[in-house]
C-alpha cells in the first residue's frame, strides 16, 4: 500500500446500496485514530414515502440524479482533491441492484480517470467495523445488526473475518416495525413514528408473543409477531388514538423482551469461546439502533454479562459513506486483496459476510440474502 507523504491513508467512500445517496472522505495514519474529513447523506424519504416503503427504481434514478454532486460535496466539505484520495471504496453488495450499478460504475470511472486502486466493500463490513471509526475497539466482538434488511449478530475477528452467528429466519427487525406502522396508519418510516406514539401507550395491554424467547438456537424470527399486532387491531377496529398507542407500546415491549432474549445466547457463547477476553464488546448498528428502549434494553443486558455496550451515534449507525471509505481503509491496512480485479466486479444483490453460514431466508439462485 503506497502512503501520502505523511504516512496516511485517505480514502473517497461511495455508499448506494438503499435509499441513500452517501460519500464520504476518511483518513487514517498508524497510531492515531480515524479522522472524518466529511460525511455527506442525501435520504432519499421524501421520494419513497408516498409509496409506504423504498421503491427500487425510484431509488436508482435518484441515486444517477445526484450521485456526483454528493461525491463533489464530501471532496470538498474534506479539502480534499480528487488526485489526493489513496484510493476509492464502493459499495458493492448486498443491497438494490440499481444504486449499487450508480455506486459502483462511478466509483470505477474514478479509479480507471485518476489511476487510484478500488476497492469494492461489503456494506455488511462497513456496518460490522463502522464500530472502530468512532473508538478503540479490538477484536473480536460481536456485532449486531439491526435495519430495515438485515437482523444478524456477526462474531467480527478482523477485517474480511467474520462469523454468522445468529440471523432473522424471516422479517427483518426494521420491516417489523415498519408494517405494524403501516397497519396503525402511522406515516413512512416506521420506527420511528411506532416508537414515538408508543410512548403515550399501555405497553401491557396486549400480550403479543415473543417468537423463540427462551429457545436454544441464537436466531431471531418478527413474522409471527406482526400476525399477532394485525389481529389484534383487527379485532378492536376502527381504532382510536388510545388502541393505536397501546398496539405500539405492546408491540415494541415485545420487540425489546425478544431481542433481550435472543441477543443473550450470543453474549453466552461468546464467553464460553473466548473466556480470556478481559472487555467482551457488543456493538449496535442499523437504523433501528436508534429506538430508546432497545438501547436501554440492550445497554442492560450487557451490563448483566459483563460487556462493555457501544451505540455508534446515529449518523454512523445508519447507512453512511464514511464506514465504506473506513472498511477500505482496513482492508488496505491488512493487506486485503479482493478475489480477481475489482475493476471486473459485478455489484451484487446478495452477498453474505459469512459464506460458510447456511442461509436461513430467501436462499435463491443468488445466494443467500444476506
Ligand atoms: O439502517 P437503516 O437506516 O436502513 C437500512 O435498512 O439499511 O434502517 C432503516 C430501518 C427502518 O426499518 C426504520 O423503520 C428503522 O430502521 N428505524 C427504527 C427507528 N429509526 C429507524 N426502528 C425503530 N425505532 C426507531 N427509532
Ligand atoms: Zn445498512
Amino acid at each position: 500500500m503506497m502512503l501520502t507523504a505523511n504516512g496516511e491513508i485517505r480514502v473517497l467512500g461511495i455508499e448506494t446500496s438503499c435509499d441513500e445517496t452517501a460519500a464520504s472522505v476518511v483518513a487514517w495514519q498508524d497510531g492515531s485514530p480515524p479522522r472524518i474529513l466529511s460525511n455527506v447523506v442525501l435520504s432519499q424519504l421524501e421520494e419513497h414515502a408516498a409509496f409506504g416503503g423504498v421503491v427500487p427504481e425510484i431509488a436508482a434514478r435518484a441515486h444517477v440524479e445526484a450521485l456526483d454532486g454528493i461525491v463533489e460535496a464530501a471532496l470538498a466539505e474534506a479539502g480534499t482533491a480528487l488526485d489526493e484520495v489513496d484510493a476509492v471504496a464502493a459499495t458493492a453488495g448486498p443491497g438494490l441492484i440499481g444504486g449499487l450499478l450508480v455506486g459502483l460504475m462511478t466509483a470505477k470511472a474514478i479509479a480507471a480517470a485518476t489511476g487510484k486502486p478500488l476497492i469494492a466493500v461489503n456494506h455488511l463490513e462497513g456496518h460490522a467495523l463502522s464500530a472502530r471509526l468512532i473508538g478503540e475497539v479490538d477484536f473480536p466482538y460481536l456485532i449486531l445488526l439491526v435495519s430495515g434488511g438485515h437482523t444478524q449478530i456477526l462474531l467480527v475477528e478482523g477485517p474480511g473475518r467474520y462469523e454468522r452467528w445468529a440471523s432473522t429466519i424471516d422479517d427483518a427487525i426494521g420491516e417489523a416495525f415498519d408494517k405494524t406502522a403501516k397497519l396503525l396508519g402511522l406515516p413512512y418510516p416506521g420506527g420511528p413514528n411506532v416508537e414515538r406514539v408508543a410512548k403515550g401507550g399501555d405497553a401491557r395491554r396486549f400480550d403479543f408473543p415473543h417468537p423463540l424467547k427462551g429457545e436454544a438456537r441464537p436466531d431471531f424470527s418478527f413474522s409471527g409477531l406482526k400476525t399477532a399486532v394485525r389481529q389484534a387491531a383487527t379485532a378492536i377496529a376502527p381504532l382510536s388514538d388510545r388502541d393505536v398507542a397501546d398496539i405500539a407500546a405492546s408491540f415494541q415491549r415485545a420487540i425489546v423482551e425478544t431481542l433481550a432474549d435472543r441477543v443473550a445466547r450470543s453474549l453466552e457463547r461468546f464467553r464460553l469461546e473466548h473466556p480470556k477476553s478481559d472487555a467482551p464488546t457488543l456493538v449496535v448498528a442499523g437504523g433501528v439502533a436508534a429506538n430508546g428502549p432497545i438501547r436501554a434494553a440492550l445497554l442492560a443486558l450487557c451490563e448483566r454479562h459483563g460487556f462493555a455496550f457501544l451505540a455508534p451515534p446515529a449518523a454512523l449507525c445508519t447507512d453512511n459513506a464514511a464506514m465504506i471509505a473506513w472498511a477500505g481503509i482496513e482492508r488496505l491496512w491488512a493487506g486485503l486483496s479482493d478475489e480477481g480485479d475489482p475493476m471486473e466486479m459485478a455489484p451484487r444483490s446478495r452477498w453474505p459476510l459469512d459464506a460458510k453460514a447456511a442461509p436461513l431466508v430467501g436462499a435463491g439462485k443468488r445466494g443467500a440474502k444476506a
